[in-house]
């Protein structure tokens, strides 16, 4: 038995000695540590039958061949593994942190598209340099009205020089003008672009966010407005929230109004925030009769038109 217990010990570290893969020493460790038939397995099961004194010479040198091979098996384990295959490799790009999210008022106009987008309105982009003509001339506030002042515009060429003055958008209506002038019956539009005002304060910035909507088919009506603007404020600000239209006046639209929501923090009671429980959200209105001449929209046709702020409803 002695003479078996060395033979194995010197076949299995020469074979050990060759493995050079993760499968072969798997291998091994089945032929020489297997619980089944591993071949130092069986000694140590039949150290069992052995006298009592073939024993006490046997048992201690098969428990020390049996620990030498379970380190060598141990100790090549860890050299494959951090050679090849498992281990660390430094060389894979590393988990990134997490990227953050897209801007608030990216987010808001994307919210706002799909918002419309389901009832049928379709998003559209329109110069944010702009003819005079578009930005006000065709919305019924001609050369030198005092209605223009509302506005703030930077001019790019002088206002009234040519009558063809160039301007940066204050607003998102010139987008009305250029739908209707498309000549394309009905129109569901959504306007969202860049506006610029000569405003700066706490509480304005030079460059900000309009989404502008027109409606123009066969019979719409005030009640298509409130519906349109109650389903908006409902689907952005949430089901609880309530419209109201507190007239006003535009020079573009004929009745004009301001639409107010109830106030998110008190639904409507009165608190510190909204004082009697309504906050303004943004203007509206039935087009007037001379915009939807100088769009060319034949008779027996109406809309209705709304321009509010990206960033205020944000
Ligand atoms: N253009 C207006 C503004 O900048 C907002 C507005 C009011 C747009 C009424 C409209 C409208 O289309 O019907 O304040």
């Amino acid at each position: 038995m002695k003479a078996k217990l060395e033979k194995i010990q010197a076949s299995a570290l020469a074979d050990l000695h060759k493995v050079k893969t993760a499968a072969a020493l798997e291998e091994w460790h089945v032929q020489y540590l297997g619980r089944k038939q591993g071949q130092m397995t069986e000694i140590m099961k039949s150290l069992g039958s052995l006298s009592i004194e073939e024993k006490r010479e046997m048992g201690p040198k098969a428990n020390e061949t049996k620990k030498q091979l379970d380190a060598a098996y141990d100790s090549k384990k860890s050299e494959l593994e951090s050679s090849a295959g498992g281990g660390i490799d430094v060389t894979l790009p590393p988990t990134m942190p997490p990227q953050g999210h897209v801007h608030l008022v990216t987010q808001t106009i994307r919210d706002i598209t799909d918002i419309f987008k389901r009832i049928g309105f379709t998003r559209v982009r329109h110069p944010e340099v702009e003819w005079d003509q578009y930005a006000f001339e065709g919305l019924n506030m001609p050369q030198g009205h005092p209605a223009r002042d509302d506005w703030e515009t930077f001019f790019i060429t002088p206002e009234e020089a040519t009558g063809k003055s160039m301007l940066l958008t204050p607003h998102t209506s010139n987008g009305q003008v250029r739908e209707m002038e498309k000549g394309q019956l009905p129109i569901r539009m959504i306007n969202i672009s860049k506006c610029y005002r000569r405003q700066a304060d706490v509480t304005h910035t030079q460059m900000f966010h309009q989404f502008e909507g027109l409606y123009i088919d066969e019979n719409v009506s005030i009640q298509h407005l409130k519906g349109v603007m109650d389903y908006f404020a409902k689907s952005f600000f949430g089901p609880k929230r309530e419209i109201r239209l507190r007239p006003f006046h535009f020079k573009f639209t004929e009745p004009s109004f301001e639409i107010d929501i109830t106030c998110g923090l008190c639904y409507g009671k009165g608190c510190k925030f909204c004082k009697e429980g309504w906050v303004e959200l943004g203007g509206s209105g039935m087009v007037h009769p001379n915009v939807l001449k100088a769009g060319k929209v034949p008779a027996g046709y109406s809309g209705f038109a709304f321009g509010w702020g990206v960033e205020r409803v944000a």
